[in-house]
């Protein structure tokens, strides 16, 4: 089966159906070859979504330094903000504001995306503009309206002053602290950061009391309205850039002020498709990471799911389909150490 016909299904040219089998069926196959899911019961192991690992390897020992970083305010220029200020642990990985809030009270222009699950995301940021995780990490501390340290010299002063955390790392990383082995240690901890055993997971790998009827149905419309072609992943999304507004224009809609954050994509290619092209965002523990889209205009996930249908698939869905759509999405809620996620925000 060429390559060319499995793409065309996606962009709903017509095939017959013998057609449209092969290339499932050639698609099963490569998926089965190249990426097997282990993790699933069998009858869902070819499902777009799967379940999220209960850990990948680490090395503990730069988890540990990973996590003190991670906590530590001394990465901000006046030791006020550290990474769980915009992405605590206890509230879903995010701040639950629609604009993060940094050093001096200054906020950004973009709504802050989860670390849980980030691990899997194939590129960091809406615009994608980190390859990695530990990409990612450079960015906040020297960001001006979040962290706004002058340069990494800067923070590594801060820390080199403390003997105790010195050494420690030291013996991880013998050339101490420089931005290299902050960002690894960084991102070693951050690939800790994964939240299995939803009860959706629990259902793909083979409990089939682990949801009710409604988020049942919930699922299946998430599947009939594909939503689970952009949501993908044991994320559920961070696999592909997609356009904000493929069946109306959202940000006519919107009727605000157009803003930089708004090009998506656009920002790191200035290639005119990558306008509010996104990065999808993953919908593990959605229901306490509120509010919602870069623009953090969705205050409710009963509103999101509306305006995904309406944007993405142009449909209008009724109350009961929101509703059971919601429901599919608190299943979508994991467990970290061992403890189901709760949002100290009390966010629902
Ligand atoms: C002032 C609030 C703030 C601080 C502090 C902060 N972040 Fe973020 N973080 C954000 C915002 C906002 C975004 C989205 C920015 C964008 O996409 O352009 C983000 C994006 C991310 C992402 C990408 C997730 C994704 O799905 O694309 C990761 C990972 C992350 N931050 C980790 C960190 C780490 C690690 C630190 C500390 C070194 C940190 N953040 C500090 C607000 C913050
Ligand atoms: C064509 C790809 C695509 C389809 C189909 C799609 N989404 Fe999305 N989804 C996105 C993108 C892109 C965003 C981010 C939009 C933004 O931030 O401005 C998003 C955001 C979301 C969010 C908010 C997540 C957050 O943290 O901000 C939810 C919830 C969501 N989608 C659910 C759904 C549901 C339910 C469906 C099916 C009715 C669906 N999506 C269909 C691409 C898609």
């Amino acid at each position: 089966m060429p390559m060319v016909k499995y793409y065309l299904i996606h962009w709903g040219a017509s095939l017959s159906d013998t057609e449209k089998q092969m290339a499932l069926n050639w698609a099963k196959e490569q998926r089965a070859a190249f990426y097997p899911n282990l993790l699933a019961d069998a009858k869902w192991n070819n499902e777009t979504i799967r379940p999220i690992q209960n850990s990948v390897a680490v090395d503990v020992r730069k988890v540990i330094l990973g996590n003190l970083l991670f906590h530590d305010v001394r990465l901000s220029s006046d030791n006020t903000v550290s990474c769980s200020s915009c992405h605590g642990l206890n509230t879903g990985g995010v701040d639950n504001k629609q604009y993060s809030e940094g050093v001096g009270g200054q906020f950004g222009g973009v709504n802050a995306p989860s670390v849980y699950n980030a691990h899997y995301n194939f590129v960091q940021f809406w615009d994608g503009r980190a390859a990695t995780l530990a990409d990612q990490a450079a960015g906040p501390p020297l960001n001006p309206v979040e962290m706004a340290s002058t340069s990494f010299d800067e923070i590594c002063e801060k820390l080199n002053a403390d003997a105790d955390f010195s050494k420690a790392f030291k013996e991880v990383y013998p050339d101490g602290f420089n931005q290299a082995n902050i960002t690894d240690a960084i991102q070693e901890f951050e690939r800790t950061l994964l939240t299995p055993n939803s009860r959706f997971d629990k259902y793909l790998k083979g409990d089939e009391t682990a949801m009710t009827a409604d988020e049942l149905a919930g699922y299946d419309l998430f599947k009939k309205y594909n939503c689970a072609t952009c949501h993908v992943g044991e994320n559920m999304g961070g696999q592909s850039y997609e356009l904000l507004g493929i069946k109306h224009d959202y940000f006519a809609d919107r009727g605000t002020e157009l803003t930089i954050e708004d090009n998506g994509r656009f920002k790191e290619t200035k290639n005119e498709r990558d306008r509010h092209r996104f990065k999808v965002p993953g919908l593990r523990n959605v229901a306490l990471t509120a509010p919602y889209f870069h623009d953090g205009t969705q205050a409710t996930l009963d509103e999101t799911v509306k305006a995904m249908a309406k944007y993405e698939i142009g449909v209008d869905l009724n109350d009961q389909e929101v509703k059971q759509l919601v429901a599919f999405l608190h299943t979508l809620t994991g467990e970290y150490q061992g403890k189901l996620l709760v949002n100290d925000n009390d966010v629902h």
